[in-house]
C-alpha cells in the first residue's frame, strides 16, 4: 500500500504487536520537517490490515498539511490500533501501547480520536510522556473550534460575500452540538439570521428560542436559501445529489471530510460556490491541543504565537486559499494541499534536537 503513487513519501511506519494483550497498531510518521508529528489514535476495526494501513497513511499524511497550514511548528502522524475497541480495550493493552509509543521516542506524540478517549490517553501518560490532550491541557477543543470556524467565515462572507461585518447575513448551520452551537450564538450576536437543522429537537427548539433561528430538516437544509451553508455535523454531506441542490454563495463549517468525493467538490466550483477546506477552517481544536507538544521531554522547547493569534490566523490563510484558487483557477481544496505541501518543503523550522 504505502508505495502506491497516491502517497507521499512517509519518513517512518512502525508495526506493533503484543500477543498478551492482543495489540496490534500501526504508527505512521508522515514528517517532521516542521517539527515532531502529532497525531490521534485511532482504535476501530479494519476489513484488512492493508486498510489499517492505509488509514494510517493518509489520516498522518492529514495531520501533516492541517497542521502546517495552521501554522503549527509540528509535523504530522496518526496511530491506528486494529480492533473492536469495546472487544480488546484493556488497562493492559494501552499501557503495552504506551511503551510502544514511547519506544519511538520524542518524534511523536499522541491523543484521542475514534475509538480512543482522553481517559486511555492519561492511562497511557503512566509509561510515556509523548501524549497529548488531556483533561489539563487547553480544555474543551470544541470552544477552540468554534472560535476558528468564525474567523473561516468572515474570509467567507468578506471574499464571497463583500461582507465585512455578519450583520443580515444569512447562515444555514447543519448540527448543533458542541461547535455548531457556539458557532450560531456567535453568529446571532454578530447580527446573523440563522437557519438551523439538528436531529435532537431539543436544540433546535432552543435555537428558535434564543437566536430566532429559523428551522428545516436535517435532509434538506444544505438546500436552504441562505448565504453560507455551514454543516457541523456529519462528514460527507457533499454529494453529487446534494452538490446541485445547494443555493448559498458558499459552503463553510466544521464537520470533518464534508467532500464525499472530489467531484462533489469540482461541482460546487462549477457552480461558482466558494467552498473552505474543511481542514482549515476546523482546525481550532488541533491547534489548542498542540500546547503539549511545547514541551517535549529532550527537544528544545516550541515557540508559539498566542493561541489566540493562531485561531486567527486561519482567517488569513483561507484568504490566501481563496485568492490564489481563483487566479489559478483551481479548487481551494487543491491550492490549499499545494500550500500545506510548499509548507513543508520551503519552510522547515529551526532544527529541533
Ligand atoms: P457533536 O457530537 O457535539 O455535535 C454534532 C451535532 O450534530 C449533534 O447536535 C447531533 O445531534 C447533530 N447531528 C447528528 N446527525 C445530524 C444530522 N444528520 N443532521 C443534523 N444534525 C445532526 O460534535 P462536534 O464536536 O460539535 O463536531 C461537529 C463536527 O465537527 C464533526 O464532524 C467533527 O468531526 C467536526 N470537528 C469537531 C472538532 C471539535 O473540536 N469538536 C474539531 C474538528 C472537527
Amino acid at each position: 500500500v504505502w508505495q502506491s503513487e497516491e502517497f507521499d513519501k512517509h519518513e517512518q511506519v512502525c508495526f506493533f504487536s503484543d500477543e498478551a494483550t492482543n495489540l496490534r497498531a500501526i504508527v505512521a510518521i508522515h514528517s517532521t520537517t516542521r517539527g515532531p508529528a502529532a497525531g490521534g489514535t485511532r482504535f476501530k476495526s479494519y476489513a484488512s490490515d492493508d486498510m489499517a494501513l492505509d488509514d494510517a497513511l493518509r489520516l498522518s499524511r492529514a495531520m501533516s498539511y492541517k497542521s502546517a497550514l495552521a501554522g503549527l511548528p509540528v509535523g504530522g502522524g496518526k496511530a491506528v490500533i486494529i480492533g473492536d475497541p469495546r472487544e480488546l480495550k484493556s488497562r493492559e493493552l494501552l499501557l503495552a501501547f504506551g511503551r510502544f509509543i514511547d519506544r519511538i521516542g520524542n518524534v511523536f506524540a499522541t491523543g484521542e480520536d475514534v475509538g480512543f478517549s482522553v481517559a486511555d490517553v492519561e492511562t497511557m501518560f503512566e509509561v510515556t510522556p509523548y501524549v497529548g490532550g488531556m483533561s489539563k491541557g487547553a480544555g474543551d477543543p470544541s470552544i477552540h473550534t468554534a472560535t476558528g470556524v468564525l474567523h473561516g467565515l468572515r474570509a467567507v462572507a468578506e471574499f464571497r460575500l463583500g461582507r465585512k461585518s455578519f450583520e443580515g447575513v444569512k447562515v444555514a448551520v447543519q448540527g448543533l452540538g458542541s461547535v455548531g452551537w457556539r458557532v450560531a450564538r456567535q453568529l446571532h450576536e454578530a447580527g446573523a439570521e440563522l437557519i438551523v437543522a439538528d436531529i435532537d429537537p431539543e436544540k433546535v427548539t432552543k435555537a428558535q428560542n434564543d437566536f430566532h433561528a429559523l428551522t428545516m430538516e436535517t435532509d434538506e437544509i444544505h438546500a436552504a436559501q441562505a448565504d453560507i451553508f455551514c454543516p457541523c455535523a456529519l462528514g460527507g454531506v457533499i454529494t453529487m445529489t446534494t452538490a446541485p441542490q445547494i443555493r448559498a454563495h458558499a459552503v463553510a463549517g466544521a464537520a470533518n471530510n464534508q467532500l464525499a468525493s472530489p467531484e462533489a467538490g469540482a461541482m460546487l466550483a462549477q457552480r461558482n460556490i466558494l467552498f473552505a477546506p474543511d481542514y482549515v477552517i476546523n482546525a481550532g481544536g488541533v491547534i489548542s491541543g498542540v500546547e503539549a507538544m511545547q514541551n517535549m521531554p529532550g527537544r528544545k522547547k516550541i515557540d508559539m504565537a498566542p493561541l489566540e493569534d493562531l485561531l486567527e490566523s486561519i482567517y488569513g490563510r483561507l484568504l490566501e486559499i481563496f485568492v490564489r484558487s481563483e487566479k489559478e483557477n483551481r479548487t481551494p481544496e487543491a491550492i490549499a494541499q499545494m500550500i500545506a505541501q510548499e509548507l513543508i518543503r520551503e519552510q522547515p523550522l529551526e532544527e529541533y534536537a
